[in-house]
């Protein structure tokens, strides 16, 4: 008889009657007439309590041997139960141990654990209540984004993990190479990576944004979902070495075609989780370090109109606000978390684009606007977390982005197959990139981002 899953007994998609379960102990209490265990097989944060009668032929056998965390193989009777706070149980009629758990060595035990103590058995971690709803969140908001887009005729698109060009232009890359670190060929005093592995430097990509470009102007609209690399020593809740991003590009669209589907999107995206992910969300919100009220905010997020504020507006309001800020305003600035916020939660009171900033604070590829100084990017603010998408359209005018390359210090030559682009067919495009592990965090309630994938990479840390 093939396997249950106790999902589909808690969704009521199987009769009931005589059923096989396989999955891992939660937990046992045992008493003279009866054992109680709690079984369950990752698929939904609820489990399936066991009610085993001690008279059973395999009771003595494998009875002594139970212990949270070793896996089990159960038939027997799935019948409604008689217990409070549980719809279903199986009276077993036949169990047997499949692998032992020592219950002395075993760290994953009854008790709570601290999120802190579970990264550090990150192998384990993800048989707990917590990172199973975690990781199941991260698989349907997954789905999701590929439904969004599919609906929508975009082509997803593979672009590179190896590359030799540096999308954000800052720097932070990771390099890929096989020469031999301790005596490296040199030419003129300098390590020659043209006996390196590609016949030339190669990075670990921060974007897959100038590829993609490629693809939109080729056929029409695209987008990415992929690993992206940062070596940015940037040790915060929000930052990884190694994170997820979608990056939507679409040719012939503005900046405020780019806004509206970066909202449809957001909107889509947390809507979709909210249906779909209803007893993963209620587990996790239900933790001591959840605020609950943040389910309130998704449901405003997912329906209430977005405001949009130019960045120079922005600059005002947060002079006028009469708050004192970590880090002093100025036209000029990057805005910090403090000004997100400020704009999200306490002015707007909901979520925002800022839009028209700054050329000297942004990238190279954004479009220049008329009065010189700004550039048509969009970052999206929600409340309580600020900034989850950045975006721009791109600057389609050859000569334009020649000298925007050559003002970044940029060098030129590098960008040629980008600047062919615009040298042949060149339309007016625009995209954006939302970082995956950003919006978990905002939909799960996590307030690390360490916690919201699987294996998480960051300064001085990249275990297994
Ligand atoms: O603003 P960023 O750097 O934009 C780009 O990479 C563009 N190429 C996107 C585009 O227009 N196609 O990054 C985009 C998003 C940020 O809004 C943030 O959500 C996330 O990626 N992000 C990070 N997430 C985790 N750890 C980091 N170190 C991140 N850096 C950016």
């Amino acid at each position: 008889m093939s396997a249950v899953r106790i999902s589909d007994v808690h969704a009521d998609k199987i009769p009931l009657g005589l059923c096989t379960f396989r999955g891992w102990v939660r937990t046992h209490r045992q008493s003279k007439t009866v054992t109680f265990i709690e079984l369950y097989d990752g698929s939904c944060v609820k489990g399936l309590q066991l009610v085993i009668d001690p008279t059973l032929e395999s009771y003595a056998a494998v009875a002594p041997r139970v212990a949270t965390g070793a896996s089990l193989m159960v038939q027997g009777e799935l019948a409604p139960s008689p217990a409070k706070g549980q719809r279903y149980e199986l009276r077993v009629q036949e169990f047997k141990l499949i692998g032992e758990s020592p219950a002395e060595e075993y760290p994953l035990q009854k008790k709570g654990h601290t999120l802190e103590f579970l990264r550090e058995i990150l192998h384990l971690r993800p048989r707990s209540n917590t990172f199973g709803a975690v990781f199941r969140v991260r698989s349907a908001a997954s789905m999701a984004i590929h439904t969004f887009f599919h609906q929508r005729g975009f082509v997803y698109v593979h672009t590179p993990i190896i590359t030799t060009s540096d999308c954000e232009g800052a720097g932070a890359m990771f390099r890929v190479t096989t020469l031999d670190m301790e005596k490296p060929p040199r030419i003129d005093g300098k390590i020659d990576y043209k006996q390196d592995f590609f016949a030339g430097e190669a990075k670990l990509t921060v974007s897959g944004q100038l590829e993609g470009e490629i693809f939109a102007t080729a056929v029409g609209n695209i987008y990415t979902f992929g690993p992206t690399f940062r070596a940015e020593n940037s040790n915060t809740t929000r930052h990884l070495s190694e994170f997820w991003m979608i990056e939507p590009e679409m040719a012939f669209y503005d900046l405020h075609d780019n806004m509206a589907l970066a909202e449809d999107f957001i909107k889509f995206l947390i809507q979709y989780v909210l249906d779909h992910c209803a007893d993963d969300l209620e587990f996790l919100f239900a933790r001591e370090w959840a605020d609950k009220s943040m389910l309130e905010t998704l449901r405003q997020v997912s329906t209430a109109p977005f405001a949009t504020l130019d960045y120079t507006e922005a600059i005002k309001v947060l002079e006028k606000s009469g708050k004192s800020f970590e880090f002093p305003v100025k036209w000029g600035m990057d805005l910090q978390s403090e000004h997100e916020r400020f704009l999200t939660d306490e002015y707007v009171k909901g979520p925002l684009f800022v839009v028209n900033y700054p050329k000297e604070i942004k990238a190279f590829y954004m479009r220049v606007n008329e009065d010189g100084k700004t550039v048509r990017a969009m970052d999206m603010l929600v409340p309580r977390l600020g900034e989850i998408i950045g975006g721009s359209q791109r600057e389609e005018r050859h000569d334009v982005l020649v000298e925007r390359i050559k003002e970044c210090k940029l060098p030129v030559e590098h960008y040629w197959w980008y600047l062919d682009l615009r040298r042949f067919g060149s339309v007016p495009h625009a995209g954006f990139g939302l970082g995956f592990e950003r919006f978990l965090m905002y939909v799960t309630g996590m307030q690390n981002i360490r916690d919201v994938i699987p294996f998480p990479r960051y300064p001085g840390y990249a275990a297994f």
